[in-house]
């Protein structure tokens, strides 16, 4: 479905953008294009040349693409395609590269050529790179240029591999690869240190002289870069800005990479809207935040000058009633009772007040994901009175380092060598542990051996938090959901199993409330597979009487917050309590100190905790709140409204 599509919102934009409401609804509509335009071709007794990307972008494209040759025999015969780039130095068979990316996408679910398709060449030594790189140009030029170019954008705004600073006529190069793309790529290649510095890509300028370009972008992680791209200025810094005056580029977003545009981010500055509670706290909040003034100190102009008159007019007229309604609304979401505060009138508070002693379930999508989002709402709740558990979704393994885990394997066999303990059969996985991981290469995937060490690893540090926060070892739930026991960054999507085992257990636990990581916008990855888990066992729980006095609050992970105006529940703590929490989350030890999946960001996860909290409680301050050291942040879940 296409959303927010009215060309009197797109005022700002300088290339064609359309917005669904998700990747899979885009990916099947751009899908849709390409095989529309083979099948054109086809019939013309032509060729079809298709740009081809990589990544986590286009795989819905090209799984329904697949989809569509399978069942509705679309033939990939007269498809020649090019790919976008190749990481150099780069063997076609590894891991990494992006021949067995293709083959495992696209290549091997159609029935494209051999001799068709192209993907550039990693294994040729440096010398021979720029005669390649010209070939490869005159070889697209040969069929005619291409047809369709599919895209993806990195987070600096690159496309293929043409990293900011490109020019808009660069040429099809060896290209040095920008530290971010790096720490993105990392995680595939076992970290940083080998990952490659350099890559192949096709240049901007055979991008561009494509007949048809389609950029595609997914999550919230994109939105900042689609809004530069779409609405900033066409510069070199953000090489997919080039494509503003390209006679035929589609930009296709999900929603939430369109959160940045200001179609989307503030659509009362361009045409009338209609006022619903949530805009209209979203615009007031964003105002003040802009003319830094708290919310009750706006003023009628500030509302006029700034395409909110109509917001005033749908009230009594005056800044004054709306500035209240906006501020009394921000205040409610404020409590010092997550579980609830007994013996009061709830009538505005986010929790209710009865039952008094709640039964509370945490899901953590890793390990450390219950402390680090929501430490501070854990210690109240166990200090409240609440029976809390914590359910561990994933065994979080394949972010423990190898040397962190060799330690623990020389400790558990010099602690059984020392007190003669006869343990033939741990002995011997402990040995299997060590020789793999003494002779691993980077890329290997780690044996399960090595995995089980890693996994009671992580588990013996989320028991070390609970029993710091105050709660039985028995209310620690280690769920070890099957889709993320691969063993490498790229787990299997979610199953059966995973769903019925979180099914059992919350029908086990009963609980009148759940708090569940959040973060919906995130296309890949452990959290957004964890959530889905639990939707569908929400889902499937609709029916059970104990559901309907089941509360869901969403927390979000270790990478970001809910905006201010979407939270329902601010739990603020004293810096006593923030100090607290750094030291539940310091027991989190595999995860501190130059962690595996760092991220493109160098702070620790507990500094990470620490200045996202203090920057919730600045933000209520600013608009006319307590000055707070700290807040969390939760938004409810009302899964029973749900169809
Ligand atoms: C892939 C490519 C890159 C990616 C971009 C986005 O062939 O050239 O430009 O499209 O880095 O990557 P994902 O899709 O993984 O976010």
């Amino acid at each position: 479905m296409l959303v927010l599509n009215n060309e009197a919102s797109k005022v700002f934009e300088k290339v064609n953008t359309d917005i669904y409401s998700d990747p899979l609804t885009a990916s099947k509509a751009v899908a849709r294009e390409i095989a529309d335009l083979i099948i054109a071709k086809q019939e013309a007794g032509e060729n079809c040349v298709l740009g081809l990307a990589t990544g986590s972008t286009p795989k819905q494209v090209y799984a329904e693409l697949g989809r569509l040759h399978r069942e509705e025999g679309l033939s990939f015969k007269n498809v020649v395609s090019f790919n976008l780039d190749e990481y150099y130095p780069m063997q076609p068979d590894s891991i990494q590269s992006y021949v067995r990316f293709m083959k495992e996408q696209l290549f091997n679910h159609v029935d494209i050529a051999e001799e068709n398709w192209n993907v550039p060449d990693g294994t040729l030594s440096e010398d021979e790179i720029a005669a390649y790189c010209d070939e490869y140009e005159a070889k697209i030029d040969s069929y005619g240029g291409l047809d369709l170019q599919i895209l993806g954008i990195g987070g600096n705004g690159h496309i293929g591999f043409n990293e900011s600073g490109s020019l808009k006529n660069s040429k099809t190069r060896m290209i040095a690869l920008d530290s971010i793309t790096r720490i993105n790529a990392a995680p595939d290649f076992d970290g940083l240190k080998n990952t490659p510095r350099k890559a192949v890509t096709m240049g901007v300028q055979k991008i561009y002289e494509a007949k048809r370009v389609i950029l595609m972008a997914w999550g919230e992680k994109k939105a900042g870069i689609m809004q530069k791209a779409v609405e900033g200025p066409m510069i070199s810094d953000v090489p997919a800005s080039y494509l503003q005056d390209h006679p035929n580029t589609s930009f296709v977003v999900d929603y939430a990479a369109s959160t940045e545009l200001k179609r989307v981010k503030t659509p009362w500055l361009l045409e009338s809207i209609e006022w619903d509670d949530e805009t209209a706290r979203k615009a007031v909040v964003r105002l003040a935040l802009k003319l830094d003034k708290p919310i009750l100190q706006l003023t009628d102009h500030d509302y006029n000058t700034n395409g909110m008159n109509d917001l005033l007019a749908k009230n009594d007229g005056s800044a004054y009633q709306t500035n209240l309604k906006i501020f009394t609304q921000l205040q409610n979401t404020i409590t010092g009772w997550p579980g609830g505060k007994p013996n009061v009138d709830d009538s505005t508070r986010p929790e209710r007040a009865t039952p008094e002693k709640k039964t509370v379930l945490i899901f953590s999508p890793h390990p450390d994901d219950d402390i680090i989002s929501m430490g501070g709402t854990f210690l109240r709740l166990v200090e409240q009175g609440h029976d809390v558990h914590v359910a561990y979704q994933t065994s979080g393994n394949i972010a423990v380092a190898d040397e962190e885990a060799y330690r623990f394997i020389d400790f558990a066999n010099d602690f059984n060598l020392s007190l003669g303990f006869d343990t033939k059969d741990s002995a011997n996985v402990l040995e299997e542990a060590k020789s793999f991981l003494t002779n691993k290469k980077p890329g290997d995937v780690d044996s399960v051996a090595v995995r089980t060490v890693k996994g009671i690893m992580r588990e013996g540090e989320a028991k070390a938090t609970c029993r710091f926060v105050g709660i039985p070892d028995a209310n620690a739930h280690f769920q070890k959901l099957p889709f993320y026991e691969t063993g490498t960054i790229k787990k299997n999507p979610m199953g059966a199993e995973d769903v019925q085992l979180t099914v059992d257990l919350i029908k086990e636990i009963k609980p009148h409330q759940i708090f569940a990581a959040g973060d919906l916008a995130d296309p890949h990855g452990t959290h957004k597979v964890c959530l889905d888990v639990i939707f569908a066992a929400l889902e499937e729980l609709k029916a059970e009487s104990f559901m309907e006095d089941c509360w869901v609050w969403l927390y979000r992970g270790a990478w970001h917050e809910w905006p201010v105006e979407e939270i329902e529940m601010a739990v603020p703590m004293s810096p006593e309590e923030v100090l607290k929490k750094r030291f539940g989350i310091f027991k989190h030890q595999s995860q501190k100190d130059g962690v595996v999946f760092q991220g493109s960001d160098s702070r620790e996860f507990w500094q990470r905790a620490e200045e996202r909290n203090a920057d919730t409680a600045n933000i209520y301050n600013a608009l006319g709140f307590t000055e707070y050291s700290a807040v969390e942040a939760f938004r409810r879940y009302r899964f029973l409204d749900k169809k």
